[in-house]
């Protein structure tokens, strides 16, 4: 291998715009394979195959995951519990971490002292350091935390437990809060829980839930419960029996803690929590000849979850029982599931992110959706874990045959609307679009009742270059052999902006490049790809572009190519576009669903008038924009919502 291809640590730094410290820790991750590690060598292919993550989006996740694997600093989750409780859960967590348990050891001593302090169990000793036998008030509890005990990495020791009653005094009032949830997510590693998908749910949330749907006697079911705050908030507010509490959880912690939790909640009654160690998704199979959970089937009034987010590591796995789901997403199998445990006219209530309202991957499980449940609600619960950046939603969903003219009632920015379920099953990705709030159908039938054109198969098609190496080709200086290369943010509405940048156009060399009679065309449009609006330029001098710009050759005859650069620029053109396509990239497949209406085809037609004068600057975009409300018809009190719209 030559010198050239190795790169330094300092330089691999500068090539991919992040610290030293970040690509130390990525080495460390394994997330880069370096050449030489102990001296942090990178081969340039390595730093290409990273960059290339960038670009794909991955390198956002392999960041977040990066920092999080990498925080040695105990993960609070501020909207789990008080602030008042925080001291207390950090300093269990010191305790334990002095002492070097293991997560499943931690939670242990932790729970023990959690009965301790609730005087489930007492010690037969006044010395503590003999606190070898403990006496449970209550069959059920003994029996978990005397499995629990024999499971202990290195036995029993009495010492933890004494350290823990010393140092730590919890009030009875922050007995109403989850404190064993909040220590497990504190204990376990930021790393570890992050790749579980650990976040648990704070209460206030389940609350609006119970408020909106519990009915007395109903049956609950967590799908994955946690550490049980579904169930316990269910417990606490309305007093349901623990016979109508069930939940399913593959990690064997979580299921004690969630039956020493509703033990605790129903401190009066010795009862065995139905709450069950498997894997929902594996160990729960109608198709199976063994299958002992049918009892589970079409059982649930409430199945209520936050779900873990990702996709599954070994999605193969899944694909003969999950046919519908191609995505391999976890929340995406688990809401297949509560199809099954829910039933008829049952509510399943499902915390997710953001994605799975618009994300195409997600189409898979939108189409399910519309096909198995009418949607009650969907709420913007905007951000609510702990480093976790995304926004969140709650999505309502009602086990019975679906309904198109059914109306879905959304909740949010404080405002709350109706859209109806036909929208999204219409959309050809099964987008849920939020921005559907009002009913602008009374525009969009105007515009579209002209008699129209559109640019599909009207228009020939051009994505910018995408070089491999700028280094090696892009210049900020014109040398010889170099000509301009524009990229997005040089094009401006109806112009070019000033070329920054030059290439040495070497077509053969290039990643990615169109014929280069497209960008040679005598006229084109130029567009902004990464936008939420849409900009067009007009050039006629046969530029090339890079791919954050792409180009459009409209083949229509009778209209000028400059009126269609000027339709595109306008509120109507960019309203339709933002209202029916709601997205930051401007694709092609969008652009094709624009009308062109066939009178702009007529070269008589005052359009075109009216473009050469804004082209030679002697009228505004402005004027093109009146001229089009008064076409289309649009009312003064429309284009206020549409003004109002876009600003949105
Ligand atoms: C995001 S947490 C949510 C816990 C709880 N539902 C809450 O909202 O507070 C997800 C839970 O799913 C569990 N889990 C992950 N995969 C599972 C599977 N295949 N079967 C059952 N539980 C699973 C994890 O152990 C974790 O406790």
């Amino acid at each position: 291998m030559s010198q050239e291809t190795l790169l330094s640590l300092k330089q691999a730094a500068t090539e991919l715009n992040v610290s030293e410290a970040t690509i130390r820790n990525w080495i460390k991750l394994e997330l880069i394979m370096p050449f030489d590690k102990r001296k942090s060598i990178i081969t340039r292919n390595e730093v290409i195959r990273i960059k290339n993550q960038i670009f794909s989006g991955e390198i956002s996740k392999l960041r977040t995951r990066a920092n999080k694997l990498n925080c040695s600093s105990s993960f609070l989750p501020n909207e789990y519990i008080p602030e008042q409780l925080s001291d207390i859960v950090l300093g269990i967590n010191n305790i334990c971490r002095k002492a070097e348990l293991s997560v499943s050891d931690s939670m242990f001593y932790s729970t023990l002292l959690i009965l301790l302090q609730k005087k489930e169990v007492t010690i037969s000793t006044e010395s503590y350091s003999k606190l070898t036998i403990l006496n449970f008030k209550r069959k059920n509890v003994e029996h978990i935390m005397l499995e629990w005990k024999k499971e202990l990495a290195t036995g029993y020791n009495d010492s933890i437990i004494k350290q823990l009653i010393d140092s730590v005094n919890i009030n009875e009032d922050y007995f109403a809060y989850d404190i064993l949830g909040a220590l497990y997510q504190v204990i376990m590693s930021e790393g570890n829980k992050s790749l579980k998908g650990s976040y648990f749910t704070p209460s206030s949330i389940i609350d609006d839930i119970i408020s909106q749907y519990y009915k007395e006697n109903d049956k609950i079911l967590d799908p994955c419960c946690g550490s049980g705050q579904f169930l316990l908030r269910f417990a606490k507010h309305n007093k349901c029996s623990y016979n109508q509490l069930f939940g399913i959880d593959a990690d064997k912690i979580c299921v004690r803690l969630t039956s020493i939790n509703l033990l605790l909640c129903y401190d009066t009654a010795d009862f065995t929590p139905h709450i069950y160690h498997l894997n929902t998704l594996q160990d729960i199979d109608p198709n199976s000849i063994f299958d002992e959970y049918s009892f589970l089937y079409d059982t649930f009034d409430i199945v209520a979850t936050n779900p873990p987010w990702g996709s599954v590591i070994d999605r193969y796995k899944y694909m003969a029982k999950f046919p519908q789901i191609s995505s391999g997403e976890s929340f995406s199998y688990f809401l297949v599931m509560s199809h099954l445990f829910a039933k008829d006219g049952g509510i399943v209530s499902f915390i997710l992110p953001e994605s799975i309202l618009n994300i195409h991957i997600h189409k898979d499980i939108r189409k399910y959706i519309l096909e198995h449940f009418n949607i009650i609600q969907i709420t913007d619960l905007g951000k609510v874990f702990t480093g976790v950046f995304t926004k969140v939603y709650r999505l309502d969903l009602k086990k019975e045959t679906p309904c198109p003219e059914h109306l879905i009632q959304i909740q949010r920015d404080n405002n709350i609307f109706r859209q109806n379920q036909s929208v999204y099953v219409s959309d050809s990705d099964y987008i849920f679009n939020l921005h559907y709030q009002e009913d602008f159908s009374d525009i969009i039938n105007k515009v579209y009742a002209k008699k129209h054109i559109t640019l599909k198969n009207n228009a020939d098609w051009a994505l910018g270059i995408v070089t491999g190496n700028n280094d090696k080709y892009i210049s900020q200086e014109c040398k010889t052999g170099y000509e301009e290369i524009y990229r997005g943010k040089d094009v401006f509405p109806l112009f070019l902006g000033k070329a920054k940048e030059y290439i040495l156009f070497q077509p053969e060399a290039f990643q990615q490049v169109a014929p280069e009679r497209k960008y040679r065309a005598k006229e084109k449009l130029v567009y902004r790809f990464i936008s939420k609006k849409l900009i067009f330029a007009y050039d006629n001098r046969q530029v090339l572009t890079l791919n954050s710009a792409n180009i459009c050759i409209p083949r229509f005859s009778g209209i000028l190519m400059q009126t269609i650069a000027v339709l595109f620029n306008t509120q109507i053109y960019n309203f339709l576009f933002s209202f029916l396509c709601n997205t930051h990239k401007v694709l092609r497949s969008d652009l094709e669903k624009l009308p062109i209406p066939l009178d702009f085809l007529e070269t008589n037609n005052e359009i075109h008038n009216l473009t050469r004068a804004i082209f030679t600057r002697n009228s505004s975009l402005e004027s093109m924009d009146n001229y089009l409300f008064r076409y289309f018809e649009i009312t003064e009190e429309q284009q206020q919502r549409i003004h109002n719209y876009r600003r949105k």
